[in-house]
């Protein structure tokens, strides 16, 4: 079973056809129940709305079983290892296990689901970089040549991780700025063109030369055990000092767009006075999460084969790839070649 817990899991090739997936599952009233006879547990170990909900409908309306676990009430809290609870979700014939954790990989064990990452400590959270992305291919119409600010807690991060590993990819050139103390190292993503103190440049010509913001929120719940704890900006400071005011995002040109992964703590990062503003993305983004996250899931569980049968847990290997580029434009009779284990399509069953 392939796993999803990188946003390098996903291919440029394999980003579209997910993309295409997705509009087609969010053109239909009533989607295909293309995980029917599948199951498909939540493992969420830390609070989330989006992203729990979302994965949750995703499966629900895809006809999959769906098991929801709060991690307080699972063996975890006795001291069970995330590879040892996903092994017995495997072992109880569970397909698909969509994982949130405060661990920063998640490693899964040789028997184990299909683990698709819902936000691993401040490491990656690839289906958000993925929804992301299809909402500025929208919005746009392409990805390539598009310039994207990104703004705020780099260094805690996990949404910053994947959009690091997956926008670049996909042509989008990321300019990286937060205070100085929570800047991150370059040398963990390279693929990040420019990286910046927000002490040392003016945030207006930042914002004046972006085709996009990215507003990350400051992820204070993981400051506490953080080195660089004492130099920090605090909340009550942070939107005049490096925040999205109404002032500074007058810089922003009416075809720029804002977007933000949520949860929004309007008057910290961004000005409350922005939340009808026109340019602003944050409500299309949590839509679009569940169509993009339907998509994933068909990928995790549904109705294709990865190639070669088999994932090596922990290499980052989802095999992508049998979904790249060969979707059908409709859901057309389907047509399976057989001995071929890549189906073309997930509706070809
Ligand atoms: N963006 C995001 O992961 O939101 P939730 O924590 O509400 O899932």
């Amino acid at each position: 079973m392939p796993h999803f817990l990188s946003a390098e899991d996903f291919s440029p090739r394999s980003v579209y056809a997910l993309f295409r997936l997705a509009g087609e599952l969010r053109a239909r009233q009533e989607p295909p129940k293309l995980l029917s006879g599948r199951s498909v547990a939540l493992l969420f170990g830390e609070p989330s709305t989006r992203t729990r909900l979302s994965f949750s409908l995703a499966a629900t309306r895809l006809g999959a079983e769906v098991l929801t676990l709060d991690e307080r009430l699972t063996s975890r809290a006795k001291g069970e290892t995330l590879a040892d609870t996903l092994e017995v979700l495997a072992l109880l014939g569970v397909d698909v296990a969509v994982v949130r954790t405060s661990e920063d990989v998640i490693r899964p064990p040789a028997l184990s689901p299909s683990v698709v990452s819902a936000g691993s400590g401040t490491g990656e959270h690839p289906t958000q970089a993925l929804l992301d992305a299809w909402t500025l291919y929208e919005a746009f119409g392409r990805l390539e040549g598009l310039r994207l600010l990104v703004l705020g807690d780099l260094r805690h991060s996990r949404v910053f991780g994947s959009h690091a590993r997956l926008l670049p990819r996909l042509g989008v050139r990321i300019t990286a700025a937060a205070p100085r103390a929570w800047l991150g190292r370059e040398e963990d993503l390279p693929g990040v063109a420019e990286r910046v103190a927000l002490e040392d440049v003016s945030l207006e010509d930042l914002l004046a030369s972006a085709d996009a913001v990215l507003v990350l929120r400051p992820q204070w719940e993981r400051h506490a055990h953080s080195a660089d704890a004492p130099a920090s900006p605090t909340p009550a400071s942070y939107l005049e000092r490096y925040g999205l005011t109404k002032a500074r995002a007058r810089a922003l040109r009416p075809e720029s767009r804002i977007l933000h992964p949520g949860p929004v703590t309007w008057g910290v990062e961004i000005d409350p006075s922005l939340r009808e503003d026109p340019r602003i993305l944050v409500r299309r983004q949590v839509e679009n999460g569940l169509y993009v996250r339907m998509a994933v899931l068909v990928a995790a569980g549904g109705n294709f084969e990865p190639c070669g049968g088999g994932a090596v847990a922990g290499e980052g290997n989802a095999d992508v790839e049998a979904l790249g580029g060969d979707l059908p434009p409709s859901f057309e009779p389907p047509v399976r070649e057989e001995g071929n284990r890549a189906f073309s399509s997930p509706f070809h069953r």
